[in-house]
């Protein structure tokens, strides 16, 4: 049965575009208050118009580059300025480069660092006391089917996506009994501007999903008895996961390697 996130405020990053914008439309839909974090204010400030005809349904765009030192506090100070209780936070903005990484640019690089992995861990940190002691949210941390092995030509990026998995795996631990329901979204390739960002979609592997259906899949994971620590979106992807985790490295990095370098 589909919860209802009635009374409760959610902060959803990379809110502006693909799975960020969709998971704003499903939890305001299930009447959460929305904190809505991104850079692009026009595409924020959009989406808020938008939200707010979901009756009892309050959003706050908030623009703000979430890989600039001190961002998390300046989304802390942003809540606690309008006295917003925060009981979910989704994990979302994020994003990936290909090629390989002795000719990565390097400012780009520490940046995808610092926002996939560095204000994940910064927000939820931020949150955490206050979501667990309201027990009525979730914590979902966007990471991807990269996390289950090494990626040759997107190396970094399949580095903090590893990181993303077992750093939310270890939280959904220790937060174990609170109520919040914690869990790590790993989607596979997905219809959103992810690719353009990249520069190719020559390195999608499958079928492309919607952020709809992947969205619906993290949201059906949120509202079982049990919600589990890991999600793969896709029946494809969750099995190429489960292989991934059983065939030795020494074949799996090849074999992704020359997935990554058409
Ligand atoms: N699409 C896929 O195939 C796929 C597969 C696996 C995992 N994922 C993961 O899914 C998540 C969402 O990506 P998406 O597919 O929805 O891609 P997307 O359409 O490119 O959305 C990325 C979002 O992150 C925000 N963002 C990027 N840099 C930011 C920064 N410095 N500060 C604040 N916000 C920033 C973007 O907003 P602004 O540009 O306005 O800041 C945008 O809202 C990412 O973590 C990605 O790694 C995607």
């Amino acid at each position: 049965m589909a919860r209802n996130h009635a009374g409760t405020t959610a902060i959803v990053t990379g809110a502006s575009s693909g799975l960020g914008a969709e998971f704003a439309r499903t939890l305001a839909a299930r009447g959460a208050n929305l904190v809505l974090v991104a850079r692009r204010e026009d595409r924020l400030s959009a989406l808020a118009d938008e939200l707010r005809d979901e009756p009892g349904v309050t959003v706050h765009p908030l623009a703000v580059d979430l890989a600039a030192p001190g961002a998390a506090d300046v989304v802390t100070a942003f809540v606690r300025e309008r006295g917003l209780p925060v009981d979910s936070l989704v994990n979302n903005a994020g994003f990936g480069m290909h090629g390989p990484l002795a000719e990565a640019d390097a400012a780009r690089l520490d940046e995808q660092v610092r926002l996939n992995v560095g204000a994940l861990v910064s927000l939820t940190r931020a949150f955490l006391p206050e979501m667990t002691a309201s027990g009525r949210g979730v914590l979902v941390n966007v990471a991807s089917t990269a996390a289950f092995q090494p990626v040759p030509f997107m190396a970094a990026y399949g580095a903090t996506k590893a990181f993303v998995l077992s750093f939310t795996e270890a939280v959904a631990h220790e937060t174990r009994g609170s109520g919040l329901r914690v869990t790590t979204l790993c989607p596979g390739a997905t219809r959103t501007e992810f690719f353009e960002v990249v520069g190719t979609d020559r390195v999608r592997v499958g079928g492309y999903q919607t952020p709809q259906q992947v969205v619906a899949t993290a949201m059906r994971a949120l509202d079982a008895r049990h919600t589990p620590t890991a999600i793969v979106s896709g029946r494809r992807n969750a099995a190429a996961a489960v292989v991934a985790g059983l065939v030795p490295r020494s074949i799996v990095v090849p074999l992704t390697a020359r997935l990554m370098s058409r």
